[in-house]
């Protein structure tokens, strides 16, 4: 069982699309193990990311990152990192593949409605930057 950080991002709350990006995670078969909203300061969307602090889009991803709430979520299943992305499809959503929520939700490569961890060294960063242990229940 492997897990997985996702984050439907301020564009996707704004859109009033949770609900539908949780949906096309949990018909997979995909279970949430964690979930909450909150809102970002700059330096946390910074420290999130700062594995593209060299980007020449870093500013204007963090500001955006930081213009509204977010919802976090811990997502489980087998192979979920793997799945989690192709139910994305690619982070331009002028590539993203039919059918898949950056295809049919996002409007540019930044503001592209969802996250999800790229590794599973990823996936344990990015777990514990939002979620304690307690608030994640595994299955
Ligand atoms: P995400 O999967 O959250 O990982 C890094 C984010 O940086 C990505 O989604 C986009 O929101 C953003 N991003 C990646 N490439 C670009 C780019 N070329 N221009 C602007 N934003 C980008």
């Amino acid at each position: 069982m492997q897990r997985t950080l996702s984050i439907v991002k301020p564009d996707g709350v704004r859109k009033q699309i949770i609900g539908k990006v949780v949906s096309m995670f949990e018909e997979k078969g995909i279970r949430v193990a964690g979930i909450k909203m909150l809102s970002l300061t700059k330096d946390k969307a910074m420290g999130f990311y700062r594995v593209h602090k060299d980007r020449p889009f870093f500013g204007s991803l963090t500001t955006f990152m930081s213009s509204g709430p977010v919802v976090v979520m811990v997502l489980e299943g087998e192979d979920v990192i793997n799945k989690v992305r192709t139910i994305m499809g690619a982070t331009d959503p002028k590539k993203a593949d039919k059918g898949t929520i950056r295809n049919m939700f996002a409007s540019d490569i930044e503001q592209n409605i969802v996250h999800g961890s790229d590794s599973p060294e990823s996936a344990a960063t990015e777990i514990p930057y939002f979620f304690s242990e307690m608030e994640i229940s595994g299955s």
